[in-house]
Order: structure tokens, then sequence, then C-alpha cells
């Protein structure tokens, strides 16, 4: 049950430039004005900027710099996805928070953050590098498509976190098939989509991201170093984590409702526009082999077109690229 603490501040974030009495705030989490004036004192003391006026009551101006499920409510632009956050400090991996919470009935779109996992689980079943600078997260979502159709919600997702990161930060950020966001050629950001369903109905799809956000090059070993880079290293600042994370809840509710309207085809282009390579030559690795050909494209479902040695267009629909 969501605690009186938390549904004050859910209150007092509805009406961000309004003040709310001390009378309606009792009345509504049927507490005595006095508990209430505790509870605000609390908040104080946590890092919250409250106004209080005699004749009109309480509003909060500022939140603390940290990521909590309050803070990221406090200015949220989505009309549902991200509504409900499940934040940890330490966690194994925020795709098995994901399995367990959609298990337990958690509604569509909600949101698991972690400021640290020890087990971050990457694709093709490689570990995952997480440590407390970066945002490590995992979307839960309950689309009503068909199984085949959700590896297009790895390329969205892809679509959606670079067109957020790039209108907060500036940065020139592109997509690597099929769905790993670089800068110029290091990894900014991975994306892991896990699906639990039956033969023709999805149950839930959770879309794990990993993010660089505060690290310095000196917070990777040199194996990750020439390959990896952050938001703070390409642009020399510290960026605030609940900040993305409203920015990224804000494009991809938006993307996801444009996909449910009108599909993968309005997607798409919107992918290729932002595509490293197309065109170019490209190293292919799938389970049987290697070989290098010219990236020609995706299809109308987000497999990858590569020309084969034999000049001869070939469909992946899994596969591991690189230049
Ligand atoms: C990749 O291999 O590129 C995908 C990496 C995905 C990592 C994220 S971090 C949050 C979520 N939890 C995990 O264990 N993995 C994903």
């Amino acid at each position: 049950m969501e605690s009186t603490r938390s549904r004050l501040i859910r209150l007092l974030s509805k009406s961000k430039e309004s003040y709310i009495s001390g009378q309606t705030l009792s009345e509504a989490l049927g507490i005595s004005r006095n508990a209430i004036w505790k509870h605000m004192k609390d908040l104080e003391n946590d890092g919250y900027t409250i106004d209080a006026k005699r004749s009109q009551g309480y509003r909060i101006v500022s939140f603390p710099d940290k990521v909590s499920s309050n803070t990221i409510r406090w200015g949220l632009e989505t009309t549902w996805m991200g509504h409900h956050i499940i934040h940890r400090t330490s966690v194994l991996s925020t795709q098995l928070i994901g399995h367990e919470a959609a298990r337990d009935n958690a509604p569509d779109g909600t949101m698991i953050i972690a400021e640290e996992q020890t087990a971050g689980r990457g694709r093709m079943k490689k570990n995952w590098f997480s440590d407390k600078e970066g945002l490590w997260s995992t979307l839960l979502l309950r689309p009503p498509i068909p199984p085949n159709k959700a590896s297009e919600l790895t390329l969205l997702a892809a679509v959606a976190l670079r067109e957020a990161l790039h209108e907060l930060t500036g940065l020139s950020i592109g997509i690597k098939w099929p769905n790993d966001l670089l800068i110029g050629d290091k990894k900014l950001c991975g994306i892991l989509t896990e699906m639990q369903g039956e033969q023709d109905r999805i149950d839930y799809v959770l879309i794990g991201s990993g993010l660089n956000v505060n690290q310095d090059e000196a917070s990777w070993d040199a194996s990750i170093r020439d390959i990896a880079t952050s938001l703070k290293i390409e642009s020399g600042k510290q960026w605030d984590k609940k900040e993305i994370v409203q920015r990224i809840l804000k494009h991809f509710e938006n993307m996801y409702e444009l996909y449910l309207e009108a599909g993968f085809q309005a997607i798409k282009p919107k992918w290729e526009e932002h595509a490293f390579k197309i065109g170019e030559n490209i190293n292919i690795k799938t389970f049987h082999q290697a070989w290098s050909g010219k990236f020609l494209g995706i299809t109308d479902e987000g497999a990858l077109i590569a020309e084969s040695p034999d000049g001869t267009p070939v469909t992946l629909y899994s596969a591991e690229i690189a230049w």
C-alpha cells in the first residue's frame, strides 16, 4: 500500500504552482494537521524545499536531486507511462525485478530503476557492467500485439531513447542495429528486450536499458574504456538522472502510442534516419558464421538486410554487427 508520505507528495505534486491548505491535506489523508506539519518538516530534512504560507497552505518548491519514485513523479509529463515506479538501491538485475512485478500484476508502463546492479544482463547472455553512475532501468509494457512483433519494440525503444537523449543533451547520437545507441563508435546505451507470453498473445514485455550517464573514463577498466562512452564524457558535465528518466518516459510514451496507432511503418523511417552504416560495409557475426557485406537496410518488421558475398540480399533476425 502507498505510504502516507508518498500520497502527500503525490497530492502536492499535482498542483505544482498553487498551495494546498493543511485542512484539505488532513482530510484527504485522514491524519491531523499536526501530523501534516510533521511530514513537512521530515520532507525538508530530506532535501525538499517547502513553501508554507499561513493563510494558503503548503507547496513543494523543489525536490531533492536524487532518483526516487516521488522525485520522478514531480514534473513527469506523461499521461500513464511511468506512473508506477519501483526504485531500488541495489539489485541483481532490474529485469528480474521486472519479471516479479509483472507476475504481481504491476500496471502497464511500470518503470523499475536501480542505482546499481550486481548481475546486470546484456544481449547474447553477456554480463552488463552496472556501477552507481549509470541509469539502469526496465520498462514493463503489456502491448496488444502478437508475439512475432515484439522485436519491433526493441527498435522503437532505441528511437525513443535516442530522441529523448538528443533533446536533453544536444549530443549527436546514432543507432546501431538493432538497438545500441552510439556516440562516434562508442556505446552509450544498450537495450535488452525480454518477452513473456503464449503462442498468439504477449503477456508482457520488459525493455531494459543500460545508459552510461556520469561515468568518467577512469570509472572503467581498459577493456570497457575503448568501446564505451557516457553522457558526462561526451558533454563534460554531470547529468541529473531523474530528469533523464522523465524525458525518456515522455518520448517513449509518444513513440509507443504512435506505434499502437500506426504500426512499425511510422517508426521505421525515424530509426533509419539515425542508423549507422546503412549503405556501407559491416561485419556480421551470426551463430553459424562471420562475414562482411553491405548493410542494405531493415525490413518492415525491423530485421537486418545485408548483401551476402555472392551479391544476394539476406535477412537476419539475430546477429551481432561491427565495423
Ligand atoms: C546490451 O547487451 O547491449 C543490452 C544491455 C542491457 C542492460 C540493461 S541495464 C537495465 C536492464 N537490467 C539488466 O540486467 N539489463 C538491462
